[in-house]
């Protein structure tokens, strides 16, 4: 059970690397833009973000507070996503401050699940 949360836990990884990762490169080559590959990344944090947070495979209690908070801010992050997708197809992209918010977001989430115990 450990090690099969341990993956879960790899795959949830693996969803924040994706969403960060196309994050930098959109903030990199100065686009602003959401993408398809930050909802896909934001689809799989979610999806074994709720797996991890049934409590099975563990020695202590989760803090659900904090697990409640992430799930409200990722809910905010992939609403900004969608809006900026579908303004930008409409020709009047959102302000650049909501991109960066965006990054700002993804990593309160890290540093909420990495600080926060
Ligand atoms: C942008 C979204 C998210 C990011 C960047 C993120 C990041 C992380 C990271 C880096 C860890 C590893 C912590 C460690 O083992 O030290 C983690 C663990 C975890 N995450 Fe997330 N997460 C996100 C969304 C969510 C959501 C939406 C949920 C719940 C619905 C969730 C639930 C959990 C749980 C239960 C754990 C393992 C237990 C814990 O260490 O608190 N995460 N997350």
């Amino acid at each position: 059970m450990e090690i099969l949360r341990h993956v879960v836990l790899l795959v949830h990884l693996v969803g924040f690397a994706i969403l960060f990762g196309s994050w930098v490169v959109e903030a990199a080559a100065r686009r602003f833009q959401a993408t398809r590959l930050m909802d896909l990344g934001l689809l799989i944090a979610l999806l074994a973000g709720l797996a991890l947070s049934a409590p099975w495979g563990l020695d202590h209690d989760l803090n659900y507070t904090k697990v409640a908070i992430k799930l409200v801010i990722l809910v905010i992050i992939g609403a900004l996503a969608g809006i900026s997708r579908s303004r930008a197809k409409k020709g009047t992209p959102l302000p650049v401050w909501t991109f960066w918010l965006m990054g700002v977001l993804i990593l309160t989430n890290a540093g909420l699940a990495v600080i926060w115990r």
